[in-house]
């Protein structure tokens, strides 16, 4: 276990207790957190930090929103969970609230990222089969490499990530891998008939924040209508304001067949995860064909509706569009400087990445982000030598300027 030099043996406690009893399926940056607000966590020590990874961006809205918390705990005091066995009071209001505030015709309700989209490639297959015309059992779903989809079997099938899926097989049958960012490559695999659904990043977050061509999601979604095929979009990552718009599809003007959504739809405050899509599509699941007990229970709908309501209040795709464009132009500035330690600086609004100039394997830019916590800011590689930085999108100029002179600190002083 690695332990920051100013860990007190608090921290160093609990997390022993953690590596004791709890599954090794993580490897965290040694800071044991106990309060957040805004942009802002606290260790047990009381040290603050500037969180730069936002739960992997579902706490967009920031840390303990107040509006949040106060619908959650309002609600909380009346209804928490019926079960889809009965109607509650506010299912239809958020369904109605969702599917406008995005333009959809319908919710499918879930409460995990990977459960909506486990829910999306059933949606894909059922459509396949009630539409399409695809002779049941033979549906087809494109994928691309280096995708995230989660962590369930559904997912990692998918996933040409070794570590995601090495020892887990057999897999899923039914799914194509083409390469990301390569139209000829969809257009090829599109010939198939069989083929229902294209399920896409946006952006690819957990790869390493990759941004295709500019044209490539137009051109894709314009295959896929070509080939009468499902145009679905995961931004459980990309959505709800991070990349500088609501969603990351709108920088390209197209809108998915199926929307996947989770992470800050409620501002992280609980898993709350949602397909949205057309009666077309939606309606082909019919009583009983699938569903969570949790999914679109009152709690839930009631923080998803104010966690919203926070996104466009507060404006956070104009304020992460804003700081993404200061974020980028002061990491280049930096990469100037110490284009031996900078390779690249990419990413939309405030989903952004630095890739560290050494090998793939080597331990700089976990090093680096052990270093910039003990600056009091929290980051942490996704692949190997890759920083992400996802600040919550409430920041304001002032902080994300502070932000980025502990950044150029930590990496001007490196050796
Ligand atoms: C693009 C994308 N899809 C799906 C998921 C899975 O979400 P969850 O961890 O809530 O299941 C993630 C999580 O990082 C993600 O980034």
């Amino acid at each position: 276990m690695e332990v920051l030099t100013t860990t007190t043996s608090v921290s160093a406690e609990l997390m022993e207790l953690e590596d004791r009893y709890n599954a090794h399926n993580y490897h965290p940056i040694p800071v044991v957190l106990e309060r957040g607000r805004g942009v802002h966590v606290w260790d047990v020590e009381g040290k603050q930090y500037y969180d730069f990874l936002s739960a992997y961006s579902a706490v967009n809205q920031g840390h303990c929103h107040p509006r949040i918390i106060g619908a959650l705990t309002e609600q909380a005091q009346k209804l928490t969970l019926t079960s889809r066995a009965f109607y509650n009071n506010l299912l239809g209001e958020y369904a109605e609230f969702i599917t406008h505030y995005f333009g959809y015709d319908r919710v499918l309700p879930m409460n995990t990222g990977v459960e909506a989209v486990e829910t999306a490639i059933k949606l894909t297959r059922k459509w396949a089969y009630k539409v399409k015309g695809v002779p049941e059992g033979h549906a087809k779903i494109i994928f691309v490499e280096g995708n995230f989809h989660g962590r369930t079997l559904g997912a990692i099938s998918a996933s040409t990530d070794p570590d995601s899926r090495k020892g887990f097989g057999p897999y899923m049958p039914g799914y194509v891998v083409i390469p990301y960012n390569d139209l000829p490559a969809l257009q090829n695999a599109l010939l198939d008939p069989t083929v229902a659904g294209f399920l896409v990043e946006p952006i690819q977050g957990e790869a390493g924040v990759f941004v295709p061509d500019e044209d490539y999601l137009t051109k894709a979604f314009a295959l896929c209508r070509q080939n009468n095929v499902l145009f679905i979009a995961d931004e459980v990552q990309t959505g709800v304001a991070r990349t500088g718009r609501l969603l990351c599809c709108d920088h390209s003007g197209i809108r998915p067949d199926l929307l996947i959504l989770g992470k800050a739809l409620s501002g992280g405050v609980l898993p709350v995860s949602a397909v949205l899509g057309s009666d077309e599509v939606i309606l082909t699941i019919k009583p009983g064909e699938h569903g969570s007990t949790f999914g679109g229970n009152p709690l839930a709908c009631a923080v998803a509706m104010e966690a919203l309501k926070v996104v466009e209040d507060e404006k956070l795709a104009e304020n992460a569009a804003a700081l993404g464009i200061v974020f980028r132009a002061k990491m280049e500035a930096l990469q100037s400087k110490r284009p031996d330690l900078v390779k690249i600086v990419r990413g939309k609004g405030l989903l952004n990445a630095i890739v560290v100039n050494d090998s793939e394997h080597s331990k700089t830019a976990w090093n680096i982000c052990l270093e910039l916590a003990e600056n009091g800011l929290l980051a942490k590689p996704t692949h190997g030598n890759i920083i992400r930085f996802a600040p919550p999108l409430v920041m304001t100029r002032e902080q994300m300027d502070e932000c980025c002179d502990i950044i150029e600190r930590v990496m001007l002083a490196w050796r």
